[in-house]
C-alpha cells in the first residue's frame, strides 16, 4: 500500500524537488501540500508551490496556505539561498489550480483525522509553525499520525548559525513543540542532507531525462549550486528536502539512530540548536531518531525515476 503523506513546505528549490519526488513515486499517496513562511514570505512560497504543481501536472491534490509568521519570532527569509522569489532560476508558469480555502493547519488536522489511525505521515520541509499549531489545536494528532519525518536540524552542525539549521532556527518555539510530542519523529538533518549533493554527474543524469519537469530541476539545481557556492562554499549543492520524502519511500536509503533530541530556546549563541544526547542508550520512551548516512546513488535514482514517471508535461 502506498505511503500516505502530507508535505508541509516552503518552496524553495529543494522543496520543489521534494514535491516532484512525492508526486512521481508510485509508492507515495500525496494527500495534501501545505505551505508555511520560510524560504520566502508565505505569499511567495504558496505561489511557488502552485507553479510547481503545474510543472509536475499535479492537479488532484489540495494545496493550502498556512502560517505567515513564526509563533514568536519575526519573519526571517533566505534570499541568499533561494533568491527574491524563493524559487529563482527557472521561469515559473502561471498556476492553474486554486488554493484550498482552508487554512493549512485545518487541512492537516482534517486530513489526518479522516484517515485510519497510524496511516498518515507528516513530512515537514520548512519551519515547523503549521505542524506545531496543528498539534496544539488537535492534540489527538500526536497519537493519530504514523510518524513525522522532517527535514531540519543537525546534530553536529548548523547552517543558519554555527549550530542551528534554518528550518529550526526560524521558529524554534514551534520546533520545541514538535520535538517534544510523543509521536515517532525522524530528524533528517544536515548531517544527512549534506551528503545529498547534486554533483555535475547527477545534474547530467537529470538533464538526460529530457522533459520539461527535468529541465526545471536542472535549472533549479544550477541556481541552487551557484548560491550554495557563494553563501556556504559548497562545490555542489546539498539537496535537503527530498531526503525526507525518500526515507518514507524507502527507509533503507539512509541509516538512522534513536536518540533524544531537544531544541535550545534560550542560548545566546545556540538558539535553535537540535541538541542530541548520545551519551547513553536512549530511554525506553524516546520517540526521536536522527538520520546518519545516505545511500547517495539510491537517493538520486529515486528522484530520476520519479521524473521519468512524471514524463513530459504541456506548459
Ligand atoms: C532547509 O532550509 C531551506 O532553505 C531548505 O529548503 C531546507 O528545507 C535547509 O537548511
Ligand atoms: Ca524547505
Amino acid at each position: 500500500m502506498a505511503h500516505k503523506i502530507i508535505l508541509d513546505c516552503d518552496p524553495g528549490h529543494d522543496d520543489a524537488i521534494a514535491m516532484l519526488l512525492a508526486h512521481g513515486n508510485p509508492d507515495v499517496e500525496l494527500l495534501a501540500v501545505t505551505t508555511v513562511v520560510g524560504n520566502q514570505t508565505l505569499e511567495k512560497v504558496t505561489r511557488n508551490a502552485l507553479a510547481v504543481a503545474r510543472i509536475a501536472n499535479l492537479t488532484n491534490v489540495p494545496f493550502a496556505a498556512g502560517c505567515a509568521k513564526p509563533l514568536v519570532r519575526p519573519v526571517e527569509v533566505a534570499p541568499d539561498i533561494h533568491g527574491e522569489s524563493g524559487l529563482d532560476g527557472p521561469a515559473l508558469p502561471e498556476p492553474v489550480i486554486d488554493l484550498d480555502p482552508r487554512h493549512a493547519v485545518d487541512l492537516i488536522i482534517e486530513t489526518v483525522m479522516s484517515h485510519e489511525p497510524g496511516t498518515v505521515t507528516l513530512v515537514p520541509t520548512g519551519g515547523l509553525t503549521n505542524i506545531a499549531m496543528a498539534v496544539r489545536k488537535e492534540p489527538r494528532l500526536a497519537e493519530r499520525v504514523k510518524q513525522v519525518v522532517l527535514m531540519g536540524g543537525g546534530y553536529h552542525t548548523g547552517n543558519w548559525s554555527a549550530v542551528a539549521e534554518f528550518n529550526i532556527k526560524i521558529d524554534p518555539e514551534a520546533a520545541h513543540i514538535v520535538f517534544n510530542e510523543q509521536w515517532p519523529l525522524l530528524m533528517v538533518g544536515l548531517d544527512l542532507t549534506h551528503q545529498a549533493l547534486a554533483t555535475p554527474e547527477i545534474v547530467r543524469r537529470v538533464a538526460a531525462v529530457e522533459t520539461k519537469p527535468a529541465r526545471f530541476v536542472v535549472e533549479l539545481l544550477e541556481f541552487f549550486g551557484t548560491m550554495y557556492k557563494q553563501a556556504q562554499g559548497f562545490d555542489s549543492p546539498p539537496v535537503h528536502d527530498p531526503c525526507a520524502v525518500a526515507y518514507v519511500i524507502d527507509p533503507t536509503v539512509m541509516t538512522t539512530r534513536r536518540v533524544p533530541v531537544d531544541i535550545e530556546l534560550t542560548g545566546t549563541l545556540t538558539l535553535g540548536m537540535t541538541v542530541a544526547d548520545f551519551r547513553a542508550a536512549p530511554p525506553e520512551d524516546c520517540t526521536t531518531s536522527v538520520a546518519v548516512d545516505l545511500d547517495h546513488e539510491r537517493f538520486w535514482s529515486l528522484i530520476i525515476d520519479a521524473l521519468e514517471r512524471i514524463g513530459e508535461v504541456d506548459l
